[in-house]
Order: C-alpha cells, then sequence, then structure tokens
C-alpha cells in the first residue's frame, strides 16, 4: 500500500513522497486500464537516485524562488519529485505520465508540501501530445532506459519546450551518451555535464555519477 518517504535535499530540507503501488489501484479500475507499466515493471512505485540527482542540481541553480513566473513540465514523472522541488523553487508545474495512478499520487504529494497549484497530464510519449501548451523548462530522471522510445521522447520535447527554453534530463548513463546525443542533436543543443548520485543514502554508497542533458532548440522555429 502506499507509503511516504523522506527525501532531505540541500537547502530545502525534507521533502515528503507519497509511492504508491499496484496495490493501491481502485478495483474498479477496468482491466484494459491496467497497462504494463501499472501491473509490471512499477518503475513508477519509487524514488530513483537521478531524480535526487536532478532536484539536488535544481536547487544549486534556482534556490530559493528563481523559478519563480516559470512553467514547468515534468514527463515521466513517476513519483514527481523533480517537479515537486521545481515547485517549490517558485515554478508552475505540470507533472505527466503514462499511469494514471502516479498522478494521484503526486497530488498527494504537493498536498503534503504545501504547493497549492497542480497540474496533471496524462501523457504517453508514444501517442498524441494532446496540449497545445509549451513550457519554459522540460525536465525528467530516469526516463532514457529504452532506446526504441526515445525519438518519441525528443518528439514530446519539441512539442513542449517553448522557443528559448531548456530541457533538464538526468540519468545514469544507461544506454550511453553516444546513444542520447545521436536521437537529440538533430533537433536540439545537447550539453552534458557530470552531477553526483546521493540516492539512497547508505553508507558506502558515493563515488557514483549520474549525467545530467540540457537540451535548448536547435532552430527558432522548433516544431
Ligand atoms: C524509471 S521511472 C522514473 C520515474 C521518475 N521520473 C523518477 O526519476 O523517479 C520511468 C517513468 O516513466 C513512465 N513512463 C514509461 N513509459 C512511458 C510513456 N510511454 N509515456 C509516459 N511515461 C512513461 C513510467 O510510468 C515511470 O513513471
Amino acid at each position: 500500500m502506499s507509503h511516504v518517504k523522506v527525501v532531505t535535499l540541500p537547502k530545502m530540507g525534507s521533502v515528503s513522497v507519497v509511492c504508491k503501488t499496484k496495490r493501491d489501484l481502485s478495483p474498479a479500475t477496468p482491466l484494459d486500464k491496467r497497462d504494463d507499466e501499472a501491473l509490471g515493471w512499477l518503475y513508477w512505485d519509487r524514488i530513483w537516485p537521478s531524480s535526487v540527482a536532478l532536484s539536488e542540481w535544481l536547487i544549486q541553480q534556482f534556490f530559493p524562488d528563481e523559478l519563480a513566473g516559470q512553467r514547468v513540465l515534468e514527463i515521466g514523472c513517476g513519483t514527481g519529485l523533480v517537479g515537486v522541488v521545481a515547485a517549490k523553487l517558485g515554478a508552475s508545474t505540470t507533472f505527466s505520465d503514462l499511469v494514471p495512478i502516479t498522478l494521484e499520487a503526486v497530488k498527494e504529494t504537493c498536498s503534503l508540501n504545501g504547493i497549492s497549484h497542480v497540474d496533471t497530464w496524462t501523457l504517453d510519449w508514444t501517442g498524441k501530445v494532446d496540449r497545445p501548451e509549451q513550457f519554459d523548462m522540460v525536465v525528467g530522471s530516469e526516463i532514457f532506459y529504452d532506446s526504441t522510445v526515445l525519438g518519441n521522447i525528443a518528439y514530446v520535447l519539441r512539442q513542449t519546450l517553448a522557443p528559448g527554453g531548456t530541457g533538464f534530463f538526468c540519468d545514469p548513463n544507461r544506454l550511453g551518451l553516444d546513444t542520447i546525443k545521436q536521437v537529440f542533436q538533430e533537433r536540439f543543443n545537447v550539453v552534458t555535464t557530470k552531477i553526483p548520485l546521493t540516492w539512497p543514502p547508505r553508507k558506502g554508497y558515493g563515488g557514483k555519477m549520474a549525467t545530467l542533458y540540457q537540451f535548448r532548440h536547435r532552430f527558432s522555429n522548433q516544431i
């Protein structure tokens, strides 16, 4: 059943995160809505190390409120930690994921953290981008794990990132830098940096690094 984890972040302190499990799916949810992702992989039910790394990096760049007035979209949000941190830095965050129950958890997480404006979007990278908005910043963590959908993610970014905006993504380099660059470089300027992974906070768990990607539209007429 759902439980609350606490992530302690520099400068910001404790952020409470609701993690749901497949047991939280309502029995009333029709079978055809219980997609593979919800019943199978359960990738959305935990706090992934890169989400903490990206959160820490955003705090470093934008604390205390440098994101005020910015529209931020998190894609493949899972627990939504990165989007919550962006909201605490002043942004107006839209949380999106393929799996609806993640968005229910995110709403509870926002309420626990005093975030009153919560916008959610059931966005499947492999489907239609069915909302017209564009965002100043698009963020995502641990979503570069399947090379067959990288092109779809790049397409979603093309559609949702406003001209002049930046995409910030973080992952532990599962597919290799070259694979990511090959897909994104056609449309985006790509800058990469290494940042430290500090989650889970176990003794002896140190020294591991993640890749931070910054994407900006290569062309002014980006779509
Ligand atoms: C490894 S988890 C990462 C979750 C979160 N970003 C984090 O770092 O904790 C991958 C997330 O992508 C979502 N996802 C997988 N396939 C997707 C798709 N086709 N469209 C949108 N989201 C998807 C999953 O539901 C899951 O929440």
